[in-house]
């Protein structure tokens, strides 16, 4: 009765206050036009009266190495990598992608602010900028930031000119020997301009928590900074349909802090499967004029790490089925995009994915949006350097100086995130050996928790013996292994946590549709052709294939879980072939550099995606050449057991035992001989019945070209892509999977060619070009819309293959 009087009260100086205020309130506007970019230095690059006419005309977000093209002498880095247990320095080539991202670049644009006068204030904010930004307003430096990975904003209100035209120039500095894979170059991310009223709400001023939760109730605590004097706030709560379903008015401040706990009845808990956001709409007023606004999704969850117990979400146990991900975008490098990235999860979510880890640095807001909205949790990384270094010029020059405001700035900007679950303050730091590490651990964990009193930090560590040693480990609120797959007990015996994370495992490597014979078990393997075998067999010195983390995973209840080295290929990092030109890419993915799933995808499908069933078989069946020899199949199923045909002669039933970790989680024919044709496999429930089968044949000649989109309609935005991917199939209609035909695209209408990629980490054709050749018989083409609503075709060709074309429509 009490918050029906109080409601009804609330909404009457709502109301009466929003038909008097007619004062405005923020504006956000978000700068991704008409930027000028040039790549080098220039001399007078920040002043106003710089005719920057015959620039490159560009948008932001806007990475400018990725049109390569691919060079070997880009960043050649002469080095003993000592984490891979490298003694002795080689050359490696294509270590940070082979992209032209070293150097200078400057990006200006032109704003002015019709509506400005002495009672507004201006932020300008950056949510990543690659990197060491300098900032300058109509010609005068007014800030600067060193890492590249940080969101951060300034005050520029006294640097504006009235109403007139202002100019904003960046210069942006990425040195030689600064990372260990593509960091991207250039305004990658969002850069925003924010009008308000100096009686605001502060930049990142709101943060939301839940301490308490029932299934009748949940409190919610909303902190609010802000600036002015003699002011009111009102905190709105909508659920996810938009009613209002709480709302507090408050004149109590303290210092520049509003505080208020607010009821929200019978609330809907956030969780992986069931992502329900509410939103707090904050108003602030003088009087009963408006002031600001300002709208803050968050979701209402509750975490618990207990010793021995486990992680637990909304008092449910459950492990991370998490995976690593770079911030590189593949074919369209770092320039975030919200279609690109939507893709990755919903492909990832297919699989059975519930958590993300941003290694090893801060995430898009973009991509926690996506996971709040489809249902990730996070585990939001800040550092790969802490004083000690791994590259030449890497974070430690910046540690001592940058890391609390690089961390404040993490924290405050994403906190109200409810997929983030935890912070890591660190990956693999050198600082775990010697005493001054965990003093660095302790320091950065303070300032997590300071900051964010509702979260644990976790350190992904590899030196695991020393950090048990030096009290490293012990200083952190959860222990996080990087591999080390032997020294799991150990560990868990030595911490005092009580549990462990896997907070970087398997790192198995492999290329998609590519088969190396004979099948056995290897480290650090190459191959003539630069590329790793996908019979998931191959791992690095340092690392592990699958089946040994899921046995942890399912064994042990002290271990929370576990994130996969990586979801998807990136660019950089081509380990096993890191001195080994022209390899540039990763072979670690678990889908490809253009995303398309390896056969690794359905492995980890077959444990993860507990709702649907898996069913797939490996290799293709296309060996010319090779008939009469052993040829293994392997299935990843979440069946126990199956038989296997070859064209129609049973080669037996395998069932999932105990006797090694691939068998325990892998059905495996050694023995097969190769003769073309079909292979079927046919699944079996646990009471012997079959159910499920799948069937493989030999294709003949590549005869037709496919295309499948993952959307045939986009928003007429001039960023929504759809993601075609392009097969070839014989006369039959058999996919060929080992096809290389080299093919063109062609897009007309309301839409553009953006990229293509065919996943070959050895490949160096560009990915803005319109042509490039199947990689296994596949690659995808990425069509972007334009800003006018209408028809998109593409048409793909290819030398002696019916052409294919796709209809896409777009929408404003
Ligand atoms: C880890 C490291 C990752 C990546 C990976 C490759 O040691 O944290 O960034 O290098 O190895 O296996």
């Amino acid at each position: 009765m009490k918050y029906k009087l109080i409601t009804a009260i609330l909404f009457g100086l709502i109301f009466t206050t929003s038909t008097f205020g007619q004062q405005s309130t923020r504006e956000v506007l978000t700068l991704e036009k008409n930027w000028r970019f040039h790549n080098g230095d220039v001399a007078n690059g920040s002043s106003k009266s710089l005719n920057d006419s015959k620039w490159e005309k560009v948008t932001v977000p806007h990475d400018w190495a990725i049109k390569g093209p691919f060079d070997k002498e880009i960043d050649i880095q002469n080095v003993a990598i000592v984490q891979n247990g490298e003694e002795v320095a080689t050359k490696k080539t294509g270590r940070t992608g082979a992209l032209p991202y070293i150097g200078i670049g400057w990006y200006r644009n032109e704003f002015s602010i019709p509506n400005f006068n002495s009672d507004k204030k201006v932020i300008l904010l950056f949510e990543g900028a690659m990197s060491e930004p300098e900032v300058f307003i109509n010609g005068k430096k007014i800030g600067s930031w060193n890492y590249g990975y940080s969101y951060f904003y300034f005050d520029i209100t006294p640097h504006i000119l009235g109403t007139s035209e202002n100019t904003l120039a960046v210069k942006l500095t990425n040195r030689e020997l600064s990372s260990r894979w593509y960091p991207g170059a250039g305004l990658y991310r969002n850069v925003r301009l924010i009008v308000k009223n100096n009686e605001s709400i502060n930049q990142w001023g709101t943060f939301i928590t839940t301490p308490l939760i029932t299934s009748e109730l949940a409190k919610v605590n909303i902190k609010t900074k802000v600036s002015g004097e003699q002011l009111t706030l009102v905190s709105r709560i909508k659920d996810a349909s938009g009613k209002t379903v709480a709302i507090d008015s408050t004149a109590a401040i303290y210092g520049n802090e509003f505080e208020q706990n607010i009821a929200v009845n019978n609330p809907n808990l956030w969780s992986p499967e069931t992502p329900y956001l509410y939103t707090s709409v904050s108003r602030l007023y003088a009087g009963n004029i408006l002031k600001d606004e300002t709208s803050t999704k968050f979701g209402i969850r509750k975490i618990k790490y207990e010793a021995n117990k486990g992680f637990s979400l909304n008092d449910s146990i459950i492990k991370f089925k998490g995976v690593c991900l770079h911030h590189d975008l593949g074919p369209i490098g770092t320039a975030v995009n919200k279609a690109a990235l939507r893709r990755q999860l919903t492909i990832l979510k297919d699989m059975g994915t519930n958590a993300i880890r941003s290694s090893h640095n801060m995430p898009s807001l973009e991509q926690l949006e996506l996971c709040d909205e489809m249902g990730f949790m996070f585990l939001a990384e800040s550092f790969d350097e802490w004083a000690k270094p791994k590259v030449e010029n890497g974070y430690h020059r910046y540690f001592e100086t940058d890391a609390e405001k690089d961390i404040v700035n993490l924290v405050q900007a994403t906190r109200n995130h409810p997929s983030i679950v935890m912070w890591s303050s660190g990956n693999e730091v050198p600082d775990q050996w010697g005493s001054e590490g965990a003093k660095r651990a302790k320091w950065l964990q303070d300032i997590f928790h300071r900051e964010d009193p509702t979260r644990p930090v976790t350190v992904g560590m590899d030196q695991v013996e020393a950090t048990m040693a030096s009290g490293f480990g012990a200083v952190l609120d959860i222990p996080g292994l990087n591999y080390r797959v032997h020294l799991y007990d150990e560990a868990y015996k030595a911490f005092p946590q009580g549990l462990i994370l896997g907070s970087e495992t398997a790192s198995t490597v492999s290329s998609r549709g590519i088969y190396k014979f004979p099948v056995v078990a290897a480290k650090m393997k190459e191959y003539d052709d630069f590329q790793s075998s996908s019979y998931d067999l191959e791992a690095c010195s340092w690392s592990n294939i699958p089946d040994e983390d899921f046995v942890l995973q399912d064994d042990k209840p002290w271990v929370i879980g576990e994130f996969v080295w990586t979801g998807f290929d990136y660019l950089g990092e081509p380990t096993p072939y890191d001195t080994k030109w022209p390899s540039r890419s990763s072979y670690f993915g678990i889908n490809d550099l253009a995303g398309l799933p390896k056969d690794r995808y359905y492995l980890y499908r077959s444990r993860w995606n507990i709702k649907e069933k898996t069913l797939h078989m490996l290799p293709h069946w296309n060996w010319e050449g090779r008939e009469g020899e052993v040829t293994p199949v392997f299935v990843y199923t979440s069946y126990n057991s199956a038989e296997l045909f070859v064209n129609g002669k049973s080669m037996g039933i395998q069932k999932k035992n105990n006797s090694s970790p691939t068998n325990r989680y892998r059905l495996m024919w050694m023995d097969v001989k190769y003769e073309p044709g079909t292979i079927k496999v046919v699944a079996f429930d646990d009471e012997g019945k079959a159910v499920a089968e799948q069937v493989t044949n030999t294709a003949g000649k590549p005869y037709k070209l496919v295309l499948e989109a993952d959307k045939t309609q986009l928003d007429a935005d001039g960023k929504d892509l759809s993601f075609v991917t392009v097969s070839v199939v014989d006369k039959n209609g058999i996919p060929c999977p080992t096809a290389t035909n080299q093919l063109q695209f062609n897009v007309k209408g309301d839409g553009v060619f953006r990229a293509a990629c065919n996943g070959d980490a050895t490949s160096l054709e560009m990915f803005h070009l319109p042509t490039m050749k199947l990689f296994s018989g596949k690659l995808v083409v990425l069509v972007q819309s334009v800003s006018k609503a209408g028809e998109i075709e593409l048409k793909v060709t290819g030398k002696g293959l019916q052409t294919a074309k796709i209809k896409i429509t777009t929408k404003n």
